[in-house]
Order: C-alpha cells, then structure tokens, then sequence
C-alpha cells in the first residue's frame, strides 16, 4: 500500500491480500460517511472489498486508488492481464488538501488535437488533479470557434510559421510551417463533458486585454491601428492590444457569453497578464481621458473590469492573472492566479480575493527540468523535479488571518516551445506527478521518499499509460532538440 501517487491522508496496512476476478470495485457514494469533499475509504480484507466516498469526485479517485493498488497494467487501454487481480490488505481514508488542484494547458501558442485535450484530462483525472485551465487564445492563436466571429478562428486560428528556439540560442526567422488548428463548439461541449465525467472542471481562458494578436489580425477594427497584421510567429508579447472603443467590449461581451454557454463550471478565465500600454498612450489618449481614467495605461483595468464584471453578472466567478490587482478594482469574487511569484497572491488575498497560486518560479512546467547541455529548449527558472515537490502553496509570507482564501495551487504547461503532445508530456510529466502531490497530500513531504515511490511505483503506471516522461536521469536521445548551439545534433 507504500506507492500510493498522489500519497493517502492515511493507510493502515494489514496481513495478506485480496484476489478478485475482475476490478469493477462499486465504490458507494454516502454523503453520510461523515467524509470530507472529494473523501473516500477503502477497506481491503481478504474476504473482498468495501469502498465509499463523500461524493462523485470522492468515487472517482478512489476507482484511481483502486487501480493504482492493483498494478501498472491497469492503466493500459486494454486489459492485457491474465489471471487475478491481487489487492494488499489494509484501510486507506483519504480527502485532498486543497480544493483547486489544476494545471493550464496552452492550446494556443501550439495547437493541442482534441484527442491530446482528452488523454491530458485522463492524465489529471489519474493523478487526481481536478481543474484543467485551457489557455484558448494568445497572440500566436485564436482556438475557439465563435460562429458570430467566423474569421477569429479562418484568420486567428493559424499562422504562417513559428519560431525557431529562443534567442540567443535560436534563431528570430519563422520556420515557415504554418502552425493552426481550432476547436469547435462540439469538440469544446465534448472536452467539457468528458472532464465533468473525470471530476475535471474545465476553466476556459479568453486572455484580454493584451496577448490578442490573433484576434485583432482577424478583425483589424478590435486594434488600435486599424492596420492589417499577421497572427504573430514569434514567441514574447505583442505591443498590439485591444483598443478601448464600445464596440470592441460589447464583441468581446459576446465572445464571454458564448464561453459562459458552452463552459458550465463556475470560473471564467479573462487574462490580464502582460499588456504593454504604448499603443494606448499613442492612439487611446482621449478614449482614456472620456472614460475619466487619469492615464491611459488605466485601461489595462478599465478592461478587465468590463469583462470581469460581465462574467460576474452572468453569474461565473472570473479568474484573472495577477497583475489585474495592480491595475484596479476586481469584481469581489474575481479568484487571483498568482503566477509572477508569491507577492501578487498575498496581496489578493489580503484585499479579500480567493488566490491560486502559480508562481512561475515553482510550477512552471515549460520552464528547464534540468541544467545539462541537452536539456531542450532551456527557458526560463530551473524548475526540477525536487523544486515541484517541495513548493508550499501557504507563502511563508502569508498572514494566517488571509491563508484560507488560498484555494489551491496549479501548474502551467505554456507551449511555445512544445510543439506537440510528445513534448508537453516531457515537460509536465513526472513533474505533474510531484505537483498532484503537493496540492493533495498533506504537508510534510520528503522528497527522497518521494522519488523512491516514483521510481518504484510511478514511473512504471506512466509507462503503461504511454506517457513519453523525462527519466530522472535526463532526455533521451529523442527527447534532446537538435541544432542548438551547445546540444548534440
Ligand atoms: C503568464 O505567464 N503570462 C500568466
């Protein structure tokens, strides 16, 4: 019962095991149990098996218990196991320790098929992770079918080229491969039912009022310009951003009511990160001054809360990244993703917001697993798989008084540099694993014990799963990148 992933609240091991036939386990959902949210127990005796849970979500990952306690070969698609399957005794009672355990998927710098989105919740689900961040749109993509606004995704959903590494290494010239792909409003009511079914809840992302080049190539008048541009090929962020006029808040109004139709959990994701404000101080001057903003970089908040105070009123809690609490009032309820380190979520949550904390310095999982020369693409902090394990959610710095509008945590899998599912399971996986870890288990961790479970236990689960980790070891040969200065070719 020792290579539980993510570990137990509490196992109570016992002699001997239980062999049963097949591994169809009725787990009874009894909110009566007297289990916490998301709570199960399993109690395994010889004789057979007794499983309950506080809830759907609570059945769901004790199914994954089940099959995590049973053997690797459960996690392949198909059973190739023949003969019994072999349970440990024992009594295992479990609950998470935080509410939002989540992970962003960039589906727009590189385009994720349909089938990589739903083998990714699989993934979650496994790893009882329950909140799926899909980042639809970005500078570089518009991923979103909007039948009013057919050319966001004929123009915004695909590019002529992307580039090439990451300067100094690589190269500013596109590779002149066009890159796109969208999703459709089936595809997306199909993604969102098939995680509700994994007691996955999907948070769609809109990111306004910067990072939306690729909207404003499809519809020039969303810009400040008026001029025709390209759905950008380079990775970094466009100085092209929203203009302020009526019209452009009421499309995006539009494109906010069509997410809140198709996305059914409760938050709505409206961006906020890095918006450069040199177009506005050029050509929104006057617009600012009309709104009675006092310089036009107030309309970086001006904007969000346009669309965060929509959403609200359509009755979602927005979500924002944390710079929209420097740049001006949030609706109450607006939930604060606090990526550019730990200050933005402490303040959040002292002016009375719910945080998820997602400081890029821990749980970014784009960011180099390594220092080694063959590490690919090696952006941003180190981040290796020890530093995810041991990242604390409660900031140090946090005052107990504001420590329970923590929500949660989540690990961010942006993808500029991984350009398909191949790559994204090298950079979040074993790491996703440590992290589930970390927002699940209780606190006190010990990374060497962790590693040995991992190793051990873990890492032979994702292998049945087919999911193309980094060995702890280091990059495999074809998991290297060729023709970067510096790494093998
Ligand atoms: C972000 O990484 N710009 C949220």
């Amino acid at each position: 019962m020792d290579g539980l992933v993510p570990r137990p609240v509490r196992v109570d091991p016992a002699p001997g095991v239980c062999e049963l036939d097949d591994l169809v386990v009725p787990v009874v959902v009894d909110p009566a149990a007297g289990l916490p949210a998301e709570g199960y127990r399993i109690r395994i005796a010889p004789s057979g098996v007794h499983a309950v849970a506080a809830d759907e979500a609570g059945k769901q990952h004790a199914e994954q218990t089940l099959r995590q306690l049973a053997g690797p070969e459960t996690f392949r698609a198909a059973n190739i196991h023949s003969g019994r399957w072999v349970l440990p005794c024992g009594e295992i009672v479990d609950h998470p320790r935080f509410a939002w355990r989540g992970c962003l998927l960039d589906v727009a710098r590189h385009f994720q098929p349909k089938a990589a989105v739903l083998r990714f919740i699989d993934l979650l689900a496994a790893h009882k992770l329950n909140v799926l961040h899909l980042h639809l749109t970005d500078d570089q993509g518009w991923r979103i079918e909007v039948p009013e606004y057919p050319r966001l995704t004929e123009v915004g959903g695909w590019r002529e080229g992307s580039w090439v590494g990451r300067p100094p290494d690589g190269t500013e010239e596109h590779d002149g491969r066009p890159h796109g792909g969208y999703y459709t409003t089936g595809d997306l009511r199909e993604i969102v039912a098939y995680a509700r079914e994994r007691a996955v809840t999907v948070v769609p992302e809109v990111d306004i009022p910067g990072h939306s080049q690729a909207a404003i190539a499809a519809y020039p008048e969303l810009g400040n310009t008026g001029a025709a541009l390209p759905v950008r090929t380079a990775w970094g962020i466009s100085e092209h951003v929203l203009n302020a006029e009526e019209s452009t808040v009421a499309f995006y109004r539009r494109v906010f009511e069509h997410l809140v139709d198709i996305f059914d959990g409760p938050v709505i994701a409206v961006g906020g990160d890095e918006v450069p404000t040199v177009e506005w101080r050029e050509h929104a001057a006057a617009r600012a001054a009309e709104l009675g903003l006092s310089s036009p970089d107030d309309l970086h908040g001006w904007w969000i809360a346009q669309i965060a105070g929509h959403v609200a009123g359509l009755g979602r809690r927005p979500l924002a990244w944390d710079e929209a609490v420097d740049a001006g009032p949030l609706p109450p309820d607006t939930i604060v993703a606090s990526w550019r380190g730990e200050h933005g979520g402490i303040a959040a949550a002292q002016a009375g917001h719910d945080v998820v904390m997602c400081p890029e310095q821990h749980v970014y999982l784009d960011h180099r697993q390594s220092d080694r020369p063959d590490e690919p693409i090696p952006v941003g902090y180190l981040v290796p798989l020890r530093k995810v394990y041991q990242y604390e959610p409660i900031p140090d710095g946090m005052p107990e008084t504001v420590r329970e509008r923590v929500l949660g945590a989540q690990a961010q899998v942006w993808t500029e540099h991984l350009d398909n599912p191949r790559r994204v399971d090298y950079a979040a996986f074993p790491r996703l694993a440590a992290f589930a870890e970390v927002v699940w288990s209780p606190p006190e961790r010990e990374y060497d014990e962790f590693e040995r479970r991992l190793v051990r236990h873990h890492l032979p689960r994702l292998d049945a799963l087919g999911v193309e980790y980094r060995p702890l070891e280091g990059p495999r040969p074809w998991q290297t990148r060729p023709g970067v200065p510096g790494r093998p070719r």
